[in-house]
């Protein structure tokens, strides 16, 4: 079987940072499971598909055409459209984790998920990689920080791209997206079992990286 490292957690815990540059480590593919997320918050705006309409999500979940491409400048294609940028917005965080508390919708996107499972080995970011997508994943992962430390690790990311967004108002909207990610029903954010929880508040990106090969590698 394919190996497979599930990384999960609260938004801004370095999930994103830290799968991307173990999976580059271990020469193993990637998989962003928030843009998935993402991209459908955008094309249900693009659409005019209300977040509140499981059903209509569902049907744009399986119909969505969406590719991940590889390589040294990495692009988001939705219906041929680089949707890059429109992803990293929180008020996309926002509607896509509002959209994902919907069974319907996480069941549509399982298929798409797994499809990233190839040779040698996957790395996997999300929320319930290690719990659903992929339970029997050999190594699991679950990265946390405190929420100040999330908050303004994403205020940096965001400014670092150009994007200016208030503190105060970041903390706020990453707080209530980590309630609504806790306290769904389906697939709620939590540690898998059997997953090493990893807490990066005190940690340098390298320490974290390291933490999480030594996982794969022990
Ligand atoms: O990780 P990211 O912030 O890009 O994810 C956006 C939202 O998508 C999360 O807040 C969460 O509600 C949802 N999500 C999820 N399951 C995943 C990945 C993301 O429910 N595996």
């Amino acid at each position: 079987t394919i190996p497979v490292l599930t990384i999960d957690g609260p938004s801004g815990a370095g999930k994103g940072t830290t799968a991307r540059a173990v999976a580059a480590r271990l020469g193993w593919n990637f998989l962003d499971s928030g843009a998935i997320y993402r991209a459908l918050a955008v094309a249900a705006m693009d659409r005019r598909v209300s977040w509140e309409d499981e059903a209509a999500l569902e049907a744009l979940a399986e119909s969505m055409d969406l590719v991940f491409e590889a390589g040294p400048a990495p692009r988001i294609l939705l219906w041929n459209n680089d949707i890059g940028r429109r992803i990293l917005t929180e008020e996309c965080g926002n509607l896509a984790s509002k959209m994902a508390a919907f069974p319907a919708v996480r069941r549509a996107l399982l298929d798409k998920q797994r499809s990233f499972r190839r040779l040698p080995g996957l790395v996997a970011d999300g929320r319930d990689m290690g719990t659903v997508v992929f339970p029997d994943a050999p190594y699991k992962i679950f990265l946390t920080a405190s929420a100040e430390v999330r908050a303004l690790r994403r205020y940096n990311q965001l400014k670092e791209k150009g994007i200016d967004v208030s503190l105060a108002h970041l903390t706020e909207e990453i707080e209530e997206r980590d309630r609504r990610d806790r306290e769904r029903q389906t697939a709620p954010l939590r540690a898998a079992e059997d997953a090493v929880v990893i807490d990066s508040s005190d940690l340098t990106v390298d320490e974290v990286i390291e933490a999480c090969l030594s996982v794969v590698t022990s």
